[in-house]
């Protein structure tokens, strides 16, 4: 399992060019947000995020995961950014997959996996005191 999520040749050419560069990769030392889940793989997934009045201006990925992990990561943060938190509550693993023709059905799950870490983060934004 662990050799076969990695394999690269499994994933069409535009999804592994989005795993090699994706642009929201990296974490923020000051967030709005942030939050961290550790999928039932074992991947690990966190976001950050940046919110001003009701919009995420800056939203960043962090994941060691497999391919499938940092591709999901990245479209989930593109799909995100500049949009305001009621309009990010539409988005869906669904959504995600769909933006990511190609993605192998075994790695579905890392749709949930990316999508369930950026909610996580939006919940403790509105929580907060
Ligand atoms: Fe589980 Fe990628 S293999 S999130």
């Amino acid at each position: 399992m662990e050799e076969e999520r990695d394999d690269e040749s499994l994933y069409p050419d535009d999804l592994l060019k989005i795993a090699k560069d994706p642009d929201h990769l990296g974490r923020m030392n000051d967030p709005s947000s942030s939050a961290y889940i550790k999928g039932p793989c074992g991947d690990e997934m966190e976001f950050y995020l940046v919110i001003d009045n009701g919009v995420i201006k800056d939203i960043a990925f962090y994941s060691e995961g497999c391919i499938a992990t940092r591709i999901c990561g990245e479209m989930t943060s593109k799909l995100a950014k500049g949009k305001r938190i009621e309009e990010v509550l539409d988005l869906s693993p669904k959504k995600v997959m769909g933006e990511l023709n190609g993605l192998p059905a075994d790695q579905k799950h890392c749709t949930i996996l990316a999508v369930s870490t950026l909610y996580k983060a939006i919940a403790e934004y509105l929580l907060k005191p």
